[in-house]
Formats: C-alpha cells, sequence, structure tokens
C-alpha cells in the first residue's frame, strides 16, 4: 500500500517539475503558491523575464499597485497561474509587460470579487494558455486586452480554453477587435460571456456600420446593431454581401423573396444578449437561403439559428443542409449551441452521419467473425 502511495507522489513531482523545470531558469521557479505581500516580494526575482509560479494577490497583498510596477516590468512570461482575489487594485496593468501565461492542467488566470477594479489592462497579453474568470467586479468596464489572440500552448498543443465574466458593471464592454480575435479561435469557449459592444462606430476601421432600425448599409465589412431585412428594404439588401462580421443579431422576416443568396462573405455572428444570433422568419415565398461561409456563432442562449412560418419548401431546402442543420460544438464536442427549423430541434444524431458509423461497425463485426472461424 505504502509503496503505491510513494509512486504516485514521485509521480506527481515529476511532472510537476518536467511543465516548471523545462520551462524556465533556475532562480525563476517557485514550487509554493506565493502571495504577494511586502515579505515575500523580497524573495521576487524581478529580474527574471520568465516566471515559473503560482502568483496570488490578495487581501494581505499590502503593496500598491505603483509599488508593485518596478516588481514585474521585466516579467513577459508566466508559467502557472495568477490569480486576483479580494483585491482592492484597480487594475493589473502593473503587469503590463506580461505577454504569456500559461498554466499547468489545473492552472487557472482568475480574478474574484475585486472590488474596485476597473480594467484587467494587460496590454501586451498575446497568449494565454488557461481558463480566464472574472466574477464580481461590479465596476469592470473592460478588458482591455488589445493584442490577446492566441489560446495554444507553446508545444503547439491545442485545448479547449475556457473564459467566463460574470457579475461586472452593466457598462462592460469588448471591442470589436478583442471580439474578433477570439471568435478566430476554435478552442476558446466563450461562457457565461455577456456585456455590450463598446461604441465605436467608425472609429474602428471605415467598414464599421451602426445599424439602428432597418437601414441596409453599403459595402460594409463589419455591422454592428440589429440587422433586418423586411418587406421595405428587400430591394436592397444586395447590399448585405460584404459583411464578414455581424455584432449583434440577423433577421430575416415577413419579406416575400423567393431566394435569398447574398450572405456569402458572412463568417461570424456574436450576439452578447439573449436573441437568436440568426432568425429567418415569415418568409411566404422564400425556397432557397444560403450562408455558405459561416464559421462561428456566439449567443446566450441554447439556439443559434431559427428558421419558422416561411414557405413549406424552405424547410425541404434547409433540412438537408449541413450549413443550416447542425448543432454547433465547442473543442471538446460538448453542444453549444442548436439550430431550430420548425419548432423542432435539428438533431444530427438521427441524420446520415451516424448511420454510417452502425453500417462501419457492422462490417467490421462480419470481418472479425469470418476471421476468428
Ligand atoms: C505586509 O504584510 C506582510 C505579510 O503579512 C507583513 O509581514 C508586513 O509587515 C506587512 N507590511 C506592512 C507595511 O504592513
Ligand atoms: C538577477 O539579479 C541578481 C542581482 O540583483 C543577480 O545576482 C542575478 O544573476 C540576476 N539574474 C538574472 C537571471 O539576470
Ligand atoms: C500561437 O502560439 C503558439 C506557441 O507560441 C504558436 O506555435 C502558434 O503558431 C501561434 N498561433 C498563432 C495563430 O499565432
Ligand atoms: C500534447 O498532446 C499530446 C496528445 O494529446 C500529448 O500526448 C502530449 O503530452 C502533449 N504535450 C504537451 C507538451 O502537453
Ligand atoms: C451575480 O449576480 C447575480 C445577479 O445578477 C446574483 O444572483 C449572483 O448571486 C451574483 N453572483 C455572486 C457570486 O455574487
Ligand atoms: C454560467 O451559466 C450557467 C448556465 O448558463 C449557470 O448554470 C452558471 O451558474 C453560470 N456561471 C457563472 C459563474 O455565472
Ligand atoms: C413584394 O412586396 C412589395 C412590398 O410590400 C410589393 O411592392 C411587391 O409587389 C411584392 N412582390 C410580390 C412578387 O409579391
Amino acid at each position: 500500500m505504502k509503496f503505491y502511495i510513494f509512486l504516485l507522489s514521485l509521480n506527481l513531482a515529476i511532472s510537476e517539475n518536467g511543465f516548471f523545470g523545462s520551462q524556465c531558469d533556475e532562480g525563476c521557479v517557485f514550487a509554493e503558491t506565493v502571495v504577494i505581500t511586502s515579505e515575500s516580494i523580497k524573495n521576487f526575482p524581478s529580474n527574471c523575464s520568465r516566471i515559473c509560479a503560482n502568483l496570488e494577490f490578495n487581501d494581505n497583498s499590502n503593496l500598491s499597485e505603483i509599488e508593485l510596477l518596478p516588481m514585474f516590468q521585466n516579467l513577459k512570461e508566466l508559467f502557472g497561474s495568477l490569480k486576483f482575489v479580494n483585491t482592492n487594485f484597480e487594475s493589473a496593468s502593473f503587469l503590463a509587460s506580461l505577454a504569456v501565461i500559461e498554466c499547468d492542467s489545473g492552472g487557472f488566470f482568475k480574478f474574484e470579487n475585486n472590488q474596485n477594479m476597473k480594467e484587467i489592462g494587460m496590454k501586451s497579453l498575446i497568449r494565454c494558455v488557461c481558463d480566464f474568470e472574472v466574477s464580481l467586479a461590479p465596476k469592470l468596464e473592460k478588458l482591455n486586452f488589445p493584442l490577446l489572440k492566441n489560446f495554444t500552448h507553446s508545444s503547439g498543443n491545442i485545448s479547449q480554453v475556457e473564459m467566463s465574466i460574470s457579475n461586472v458593471s452593466s457598462n462592460f464592454c469588448i471591442t470589436f477587435q478583442e471580439m474578433q480575435h477570439f471568435m478566430m479561435n476554435e478552442n476558446l469557449f466563450l461562457k457565461n460571456f455577456t456585456g455590450h459592444f463598446c461604441k465605436q462606430p467608425g472609429k474602428y476601421c471605415a467598414d464599421v456600420c451602426e445599424i439602428e432600425s432597418s437601414n441596409i448599409y453599403f459595402r460594409c465589412e463589419i455591422m454592428s446593431g440589429s440587422i433586418v431585412v423586411n418587406s421595405e428594404n428587400q430591394l436592397i439588401s444586395d447590399a448585405l454581401n460584404t459583411v464578414k462580421w455581424i455584432f449583434g443579431n440577423l433577421k430575416i422576416e415577413n419579406t416575400n423573396m423567393t431566394k435569398f443568396h447574398v450572405l456569402n462573405s458572412l463568417e461570424y455572428v456574436v450576439s452578447l444578449d439573449n436573441s437568436n444570433a440568426i432568425e429567418i422568419v415569415g418568409n411566404r415565398e422564400l425556397v432557397e437561403i444560403s450562408i455558405p461561409n459561416l464559421k462561428r456563432v456566439q449567443t446566450n442562449q441554447k439556439r443559434w439559428l431559427q428558421i419558422q412560418g416561411n414557405n413549406e419548401k424552405l424547410t425541404d431546402f434547409v433540412i438537408e443542409q449541413d450549413q443550416f442543420c447542425k448543432t454547433l460544438t465547442n473543442y471538446n464536442g460538448e453542444n453549444q449551441f442548436v439550430s431550430e427549423i420548425d419548432g423542432k430541434i435539428c438533431d444530427q444524431q438521427n441524420s446520415g452521419g451516424s448511420n454510417f458509423g452502425i453500417i462501419r461497425i457492422s462490417i467490421i463485426f462480419i470481418f472479425s467473425f469470418f476471421f476468428t472461424n
């Protein structure tokens, strides 16, 4: 019995050293969790650019952000974990030089109950391979992660990374740029991700169009707002053929078009509220539609697409097509969003794919039957 326990703990020690030891120079490694205080900072290797440690800032961290700034100005890469809990800090911008944070399995990058925090403010952070969570930060109005776009291990290994933001200021907003970076990573799962988009019409890029009603603008690549195609504007709906990003949602309702093939550029629809990302309803004449290049969708409800009350032929048309009748999953393969067509959830389990599986299994079974005889 003792022998097994010994083996087990040896194994753990090896894996820990493996992760830490292989990443950092001696002298830049901390084995235990370090709570940063005026005492512990004395042993902190401020001249290491790469540190292996589980760093924590909490209510015992009796140093101001200004005092911390010089201590962390050389820190570019952190392997381990990083936690801010019960601090009075207004931001984490004393870590503004940190470009990489990578966690071991079970590691995290977490902000919990920081009542004065206004922004995270890590402007150099490019790569984060940790589950990221912010909760209870009632003054938090922005992340300020302008460069964060890589969620892949230094080894090149890809695994699922989760991001969750809850109980922040009602003014909390995400920039289009931040959201574009996040959405382009298939392994990043935005869980409990609420808030709104920062107001930035026109400034981010000339092609941002903010839609208040059913006005349709020409030559936009990025549109924000609730975009509606209806009988009043359907004649100019071709204008949507340049749109790649929708920050908001898209509704095609009560038109009398028969075909709608203009959404050829559309790749991402990101809704931060509880509306359906895409809704196609009450188009009595519509028999054909396509969104051939749609890559990813984000919404805060289970449904990403609702198709309802159109021409019956449209139902037959879309039900056959994977681009509509599909469940979107996260990187782990867990169901994330479903599509609903005429009140029914599109269930891929009942379509072609898994029947193939059954046929394959029976062929293998038949073969193995012959061989064993
Ligand atoms: C800060 O906290 C450390 C550890 O709790 C303590 O040793 C030190 O005296 C404190 N310093 C001040 C200035 O309160
Ligand atoms: C860090 O600075 C100390 C002295 O302040 C020095 O002894 C040590 O070699 C330095 N380490 C690195 C990695 O530069
Ligand atoms: C993300 O970083 C990893 C590790 O440095 C690198 O291998 C990968 O190419 C980067 N991916 C992108 C999209 O920049
Ligand atoms: C990368 O992933 C593979 C397969 O999941 C695993 O065997 C390997 O240990 C991983 N490497 C690292 C450095 O995490
Ligand atoms: C977060 O806010 C919700 C209400 O918006 C509240 O029900 C919940 O208790 C809060 N969570 C925490 C951890 O305080
Ligand atoms: C996240 O959302 C799920 C359901 O959507 C809920 O059960 C869970 O409590 C939420 N977590 C947080 C931290 O808000
Ligand atoms: C479609 O609706 C528009 C506006 O309501 C109307 O002017 C037009 O005649 C209708 N077209 C057909 C084919 O019904």
